[in-house]
């Protein structure tokens, strides 16, 4: 049953009409649990909170089926707006994208150009931009784009999804570039033939890449909700005496919150990963398809309306 609600919710995270359709009505269904406004200032607000409370975070631009370059355009402008804010609040916070709000589907030139004007004021506001994974059939196009721009600029980072088979290799040929990676166990739908289709073989292939990743001497950025992988983590960690300032842990903002500060308390560098834009649909689809539980908190907050 849980498969099959997970793959309802995939199939409906990549409906187009249906994102447009939620555009014009703002934050609803209960989606203002995991994304924290529609606007840069609202964003700015809740980056402002979480650093009060010692907890760093990343700023990501909503921004999925752009499919012309005006729209790639407006998105580009979005985060440069974003990046701006960040560096004029002076706040704890880096950015995220998706390579295919910037045109990655448009043209390896497209995205290019949008990505080269959003680094060149993340330099200059020295903010972390890191380049969020996609489906699997973006995966290569994603690694492509993130080597050239990581030739030009130090402040860029990506994502490494677990569940590809692929995954060991990437993180072997990406260490020639001792990159700061995000690592993740994947939120897309993919066919067995290019990723694990049992939990227990992604999280074993989870533990690898972050055992392998932190021990190349890279900054690695654990970014989970589970705490198998967490004490895993924390144990590695300590074997093997890596310093604190190598990685970090990740959350999603609106999940597991009490834990993330219970990490932050213990000591632990914690970023949460916080949302904005009114392109919230397809996002809040992967989350409600992460947990069936969610759908039951979506499904009170229609029926208190
Ligand atoms: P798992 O799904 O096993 O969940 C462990 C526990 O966490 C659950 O039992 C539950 O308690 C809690 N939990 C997890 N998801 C929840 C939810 N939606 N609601 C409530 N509780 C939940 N993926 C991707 O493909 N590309 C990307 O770029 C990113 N980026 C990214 C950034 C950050 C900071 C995070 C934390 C995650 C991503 N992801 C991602 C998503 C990731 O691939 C994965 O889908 C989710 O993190 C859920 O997997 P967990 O590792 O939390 O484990």
């Amino acid at each position: 049953m849980e498969r099959v609600m997970r793959d309802f919710f995939l199939f409906l995270s990549k409906n187009k009409p249906m994102t447009k359709v939620a555009k014009q009505y703002g934050l609803r269904f209960g989606a203002a649990r995991f994304v924290a406004g529609e606007t840069v200032e609202q964003a700015v607000e809740s980056i402002k909170a979480l650093n009060k409370e010692g907890l760093c975070v990343t700023l990501d631009c909503l921004g999925e089926f752009i499919d012309n370059e005006q729209e790639a355009e407006e998105m580009t402008e979005l985060c440069i707006e974003a990046v701006r804010a960040i560096g004029v609040y002076e706040l704890d916070s880096q950015l995220s994208l998706k390579l295919t709000s910037m045109g990655l589907d448009l043209s390896e030139s497209v995205v290019l150009e949008n990505m080269r004007r959003i680094m060149d004021v993340a330099v200059e506001n020295n903010v972390f931009v890191t380049i969020d994974m996609e489906d699997y059939e973006r995966c290569q196009k994603t690694l492509d784009v993130f080597t050239q721009l990581k030739s030009e600029y130090e402040n860029i980072g990506t994502v490494i999804q677990a569940y590809l088979y692929r995954t060991e290799g990437d993180i072997e040929a990406l260490n020639a570039f001792s990159p700061n990676l995000r690592l993740v166990k994947g939120a897309y739908k993919e066919s067995p033939e290019v990723a694990f289709p049992e939990k227990k073989d992604v999280d074993e292939n989870f533990k690898k890449i972050i055992k392998m990743h932190l021990l190349n001497g890279n900054y690695t950025a654990i970014a989970t909700h589970d705490d198998q992988i967490i004490n895993y983590t924390k144990e590695l960690v300590k074997e093997h005496n890596i310093p604190s300032d190598q990685f970090e842990f990740q959350m999603l903002y609106g999940i597991c919150a009490e834990r993330q500060h219970e990490l932050h308390r213990e000591g632990y560098k914690m970023r949460v990963y916080m949302p904005f834009g009114t392109d919230w649909y397809g996002y809040f689809m992967r989350r409600l398809a992460e947990r069936p539980a969610n759908v039951a908190f979506v499904a009170k907050g229609i029926i208190n309306k």
